[in-house]
């Protein structure tokens, strides 16, 4: 059994952070980060919660699909920056749309979430317990960025994307994966405050922000992805070649470089938006999905492989048919 995608949709902030505003604060170059990473420019949610991203994405992927938010039976929620512990940017989705028969909650799996939530949804439709299922993937990666880390503060952008999903005929395999061991080199912790217990536990020094060695991270990605992908199409019984489009994780442009290389796929079938946006974390498979089926990069029958990598250290692919509303 494979899934349906109804439709598609994305909310991006308006504010623009290009690398030249970067120059004005950091030690840094418009040069060294096109070469380095590929990132022209990225948005910035000012002041749009986490949450009501995915609210407003998630509004444009109903209308595309033609679905009611009263139709919808499953949220699933992707996000590593959510506004609150509690309740889950899912539940709070839930509200803003009034998907008052839904039940809703939070994936996390970091920059695989999308992947991960996707191989979710597609087990509960298979169930036959849920008919329609709206994933969304929504990140403000500028609310847990170091902006004086050079090295990292250059990467992340914020935004949203969401697909309404129904069951399908078509291919689905999925492969999940996730390397605990390498977790000392991304993390971001949550803020502790000091407790009146004990004789008085002091608060955590340490800063609530992202801590990224990105060497390491990079030598993972072009490892792992290369890997999750071939995984997935052995799972779905096609070689690589036979892929029609392969989405990505936008994390660096040399690594998708670089995976393309290792799986001798030609980059014309590989979707980019990078350059426009930046790493949005699990937003970014979800913002390349919306986008090729969009301006029609996809068509149904088409075999598509989702493939991401990210803190946990997770990684994983997808592979699918493409079926779009009859
Ligand atoms: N501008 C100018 N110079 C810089 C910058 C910058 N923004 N950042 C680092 N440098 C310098 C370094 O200090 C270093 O200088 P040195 O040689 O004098 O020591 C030099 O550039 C090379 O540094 P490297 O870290 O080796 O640069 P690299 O080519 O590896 O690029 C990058 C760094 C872009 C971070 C790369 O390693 C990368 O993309 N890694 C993967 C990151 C990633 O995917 N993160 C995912 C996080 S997912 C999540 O957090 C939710």
């Amino acid at each position: 059994m494979g899934i349906t995608i109804l439709g598609t949709g994305r909310y991006l902030p308006d504010y623009v952070a290009s690398n030249q505003e970067y120059e004005t604060f950091l030690d840094t170059s418009d040069e060294w980060i096109v070469t380095r990473t590929g990132m022209r420019e990225r948005r910035i949610a000012l002041d749009t919660p986490v949450w009501k991203m995915g609210e407003l994405a998630a509004r444009q992927a109903l209308e595309a699909a033609g679905v009611t938010p009263d139709e919808i039976d499953l949220i699933l929620c992707t996000t590593v920056t959510a506004d609150y512990r509690y309740p889950s940017a899912a539940c709070l989705i839930q509200g803003g749309l009034g998907a008052g028969r839904a039940f809703a909650m939070d994936v996390a799996a970091a920059c695989t979430g999308s992947v991960y939530a996707l191989d979710l949804a597609r087990r509960y439709l298979e169930t036959g317990d849920v008919d329609t299922v709206l994933l969304v993937s929504t990140e403000a990666l500028s609310q847990a960025t170091d902006y004086t880390d050079r090295g990292a503060a250059i990467l992340f952008g914020d935004g949203a994307a969401a697909a309404v999903l129904q069951k399908g005929e078509g291919l689905f395999a999925s492969a999940l994966f996730s390397e605990p061991d390498l977790n000392r080199h991304l993390y971001c912790p949550l803020p502790r405050q000091a407790l009146p217990f004990g004789g008085g536990i002091p608060a955590r020094e340490e800063k609530a922000l992202t801590f990224m060695n990105g060497r390491e991270v990079y030598k993972f990605a072009v490892r792992v992805m290369p890997a999750a992908a071939r995984a997935a199409c052995e799972k779905a019984g096609i070689a690589v070649e036979e892929l029609d489009l392969i989405i990505p994780h936008q994390a660096n442009l040399r690594i998708i470089e670089t995976a393309a290389k290792a799986l001798q796929i030609p980059m014309e079938k590989i979707c980019v938006n990078i350059q426009k946006y930046g790493n949005t974390s699990s937003a970014s498979i979800m913002l390349c999905l919306d986008e090729v089926i969009r301006e029609g990069r996809i068509a149904p029958k088409d075999q598509i492989c989702l493939v991401g990598f990210g803190a946990g250290f997770t990684y994983g692919a997808v592979v699918l048919e493409y079926q779009n509303k009859p």
